[in-house]
């Protein structure tokens, strides 16, 4: 760590200070011999879990063949592999294209420019509590002010943002059409519907503290969208790859976005990123106006190809729902225990709890959180947090868990909440 402080800015923060030197499944072993349960997976990007048999022999089978050769230069056959199988994949009976791209924030970047050249128009509308990456126009899109915003301005122009339905934070009662009557007031207050080329929003917030709206609600904002000819873009650069027990999450809200932009665990472990979307659609930049020297590697899509078929064949989406049931019955008797667990809540094994300080104000309770992570990895498991209000702890544990390594590892969640939850009572009664 005193290495790592004097050779690197302090800018990309470690949310643990454990040093992993090999991982398997589900685990991480760390330099000094610990093991780890691992319920972060790379934020997101090991569904199929660490090391995935799978991918590693397909990753080693085109180490024999090639390395980079830049697929605009000399094209291969896996990339186009990888868009068939997306293509294949993604919710919506049309005709569909794929672009490969390496990062999260490299595919949001792409789908504005497809949207924008599609559409010849420059407005795209995004949501309060949006995580859509780091890059200049994902940054833009992005709604957390700390750490994500603040300093790094100015933004990119053109970005219009409406609040999400987010049901545990809003009024109660408020209906699906409240929220996304949200979408048709921006036409009225900030910047009229022929001007936007498309609306973004991740099916279930990220960052943004796993934020599940309800069923009809992007239907809703679909049509909204329909009507003016504005495109909907779902980022699925968290929740897809059976995170949510599904491909998409768009499917359990029975939406066919016109572009979905995908990575982390498309990869398996390696970095790779795409934008899928109706054919006319992706068709609309010029000859040479997408791309980038690294995009679609070679090894990546190997992996990809790898994790894709290890989903279908593992079963993985049906263990996803079965892992988020579980962690829900944990979690309801936690929060009969606790009022500290506020709310619960999640889409398959996308699932976490929102910490609050009271249970009628709902106050953020952020040092808790921080103070629930920390104890965890102290005893062996690695979580992070989330959430606007950094109160959220969340579950991307690796759909390859078994059993008795996810109760181990909500047993430590349990044993975080009940100390903090004591230490709290303890400062009560001193008080
Ligand atoms: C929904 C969503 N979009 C985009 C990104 C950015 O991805 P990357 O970090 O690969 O650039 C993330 C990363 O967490 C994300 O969760």
């Amino acid at each position: 760590m005193v290495r790592r402080e004097a050779a690197v800015p302090r800018a990309p923060y470690n949310t643990t200070p454990v040093f992993a030197a090999s991982a398997e499944g589900a685990s991480i072993d760390d330099v000094d011999g610990n093991r780890y349960l691992d319920f972060a997976g790379g934020i997101g990007c090991l569904n199929i879990g660490h090391r995935a048999p799978r991918v590693t022999a397909a990753i080693q089978e085109q180490l024999a063949k090639h390395l980079h050769l830049c697929f605009a230069v000399t094209p291969y056959e896996g990339y186009i592999a990888v868009a068939e199988k997306l293509n294949a994949l993604a919710p919506g009976n049309f005709a569909k294209k794929t672009i490969l791209l390496n990062t999260g924030a490299e595919a949001v970047e792409n789908a504005v420019k497809i949207a924008r050249a599609y559409t010849k128009r420059p407005a795209i509308i995004c949501f309060e509590d949006a995580f859509h990456g780091r890059t200049m126009m994902a940054m833009s899109l992005t709604s957390k002010a700390h750490p994500y915003k603040a300093g790094f301005e100015p933004f990119a122009s053109d970005v219009y943002r409406i609040p999400f339905a987010y049901s545990y934070r809003s009024e109660s009662g408020t209906t699906t059409e409240m929220f996304a009557h949200h979408l048709e007031n921006a036409f009225k207050r900030s910047v009229a519907a022929e001007s936007v080329a498309a609306v973004i929003a991740e099916p279930v917030l990220g960052e943004g503290g796993f934020v599940v709206p309800p069923r009809d609600y992007f239907k809703a904002i679909q049509a909204i969208c329909r009507k003016h000819g504005i495109l909907f873009i779902a980022d699925e650069v968290q929740s897809g790859f059976a995170r949510t027990g599904k491909w998409f999450a768009s499917e359990h809200f029975g939406i066919e976005p016109d572009m979905i932009t995908m990575a982390k665990s498309l990869g398996g472990g390696m970095p790779i990123a795409a934008v899928t979307g109706r054919a006319e659609v992706m068709d609309a930049p010029g000859v040479g106006g997408l791309g980038g020297t690294y995009c679609g590697h070679p090894l990546s899509c190997a992996a990809a190809l790898a994790a894709i078929e290890t989903i279908e064949k593992d079963g993985l989406l049906t263990r996803s729902t079965a892992v988020g049931k579980h962690f829900e019955t944990r979690a309801r008797a936690w929060q009969k225990k606790w009022p500290l667990v506020g709310d619960i809540r999640g889409l398959g094994g996308m699932c976490a709890i929102e910490l609050v300080r009271n249970a009628q104000t709902r106050e953020p309770a952020e040092s808790e959180t921080k103070q629930i992570a920390e104890y965890c990895y102290k005893h062996g498991l690695i979580t992070i947090t989330a959430g606007t209000f950094n109160n959220v702890i969340r579950i991307l544990v690796p759909l390859v868990v078994s059993d008795e390594q996810l109760d181990e590892g909500l047993d430590v969640i349990e044993a975080a909440l009940a100390s903090v939850a004591e230490q709290k009572q303890a400062a009560l009664s001193h008080a």
